[in-house]
């Protein structure tokens, strides 16, 4: 039994955030924060719902998989980003798409999100409880943004990820496994109270970023008896360039193999990773059998990694 990637999607609403348009906000400028994070553009939702975005990835990915609502039999969606507090996301999802009275859970796992639902949905699979898992990522992070908080307001982006995970007879290939961990004493260096705002200590949030990334990709790697230089893609969360780049520099990764979207799109939290993946996927950079390696950190603090094959 394997449990595989058959489909990807992906939306980000229409509306988008220039440095330049920082630059009339607070005290800041295009060089400071190109220079310090990497980030040039992010799209926010000024006009569409969380579970908007989260339907069109969902779709998105269903219709890359060839899969129909009837063939769904999990949906697990992380956010810390709910346009309510209940019912779930996953419950929202499943009434838009017209699923079947299937089991609907939404994961909190904050940015290391899509690594926990992917985990979850791959381990159903594995041993029965699923067919077909609808997994989608989606975060309307822009209203908890303090605008006023130079440090923080121009890190965050909206968006929505989504892939569609089954399970088959085949053997190898597919999802290898996955490392997941968390640290919930460090919990105040990111956090965000129910209907307040982010607040953050940035300098320990990047100091935990760089420490814990590649422990967890070495852990994971050793564990599944491959190496780095294995992979073909590496998919950071994308919270910071300069942690992306450390990363890179500490394992003298090319660049090609460190994928990065943040130049355009800010940090979305769990959307990054699924997004990052779909691009991947239609622009047919993905052949079988690539290993793509995604890892992640949040808030919590969170973090671990997924490792899987590429698979027809
Ligand atoms: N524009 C101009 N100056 C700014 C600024 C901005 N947008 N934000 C902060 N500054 C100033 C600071 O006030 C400070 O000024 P000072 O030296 O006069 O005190 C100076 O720039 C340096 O600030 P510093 O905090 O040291 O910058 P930094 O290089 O560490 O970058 C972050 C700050 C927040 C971008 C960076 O720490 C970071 O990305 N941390 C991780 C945050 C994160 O990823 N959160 C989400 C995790 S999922």
């Amino acid at each position: 039994m394997r449990a595989y990637m058959a489909g990807t999607g992906r939306f980000l609403p229409p509306d988008v955030l220039t440095n330049a348009d920082f630059v009339r906000m607070v005290d800041t400028s295009d060089e400071w924060i190109v220079g310090h994070t990497g980030i040039r553009t992010r799209h926010i939702a000024r006009t569409v719902k969380n579970a908007d975005m989260a339907e069109a990835a969902a779709r998105a990915a269903m219709e890359n998989a060839g899969c129909a609502p009837a063939d769904i039999d999990m949906v697990v969606v992380s956010t810390v980003t709910p346009d309510r507090a209940y019912p779930s996301l996953a419950c929202d999802l499943q009434n838009r798409l017209g699923l079947p009275d299937v089991f609907c859970l939404d994961v909190s796992a904050a940015c290391s999100g899509f690594i926990y639902a992917v985990d979850l949905a791959a381990r159903h699979i594995l041993t029965g409880g699923a067919r077909t898992a609808l997994v989608v990522s989606s975060e309307k992070l822009t209203p908890t943004v303090d605008y006023t908080d130079r440090a923080s307001c121009i890190l965050f982006g909206d968006g929505a990820g989504a892939v569609v995970l089954k399970g088959d007879e085949r053997q190898g290939g597919g999802w290898l496994g996955s490392l997941l961990a968390a640290r919930g004493d460090d919990g105040a260096a990111l956090q965000c109270v129910p209907g307040g705002r982010i607040k953050m200590d940035g300098h320990e949030v990047f100091r935990f970023a760089v420490r814990v990334m590649p422990e967890v990709i070495e852990k994971l790697l050793a564990r599944a008896g491959r190496a780095v230089s294995d992979c073909k893609f590496i998919i950071p969360h994308q919270a910071n360039l300069r942690i992306i780049k450390a990363v890179q520099r500490r394992y003298a990764l090319p660049e090609e193999k460190m994928v990065v979207t943040i130049d355009r799109y800010g940090n979305m939290s769990s959307a990054c990773i699924p997004i990052a993946l779909d691009e991947l996927n239609r622009a047919g950079r993905l052949e079988p059998g690539d290993l793509l390696l995604a890892v992640g950190f949040g808030a919590g603090f969170t973090y671990g990694a997924t490792l899987f094959e590429w698979s027809e």
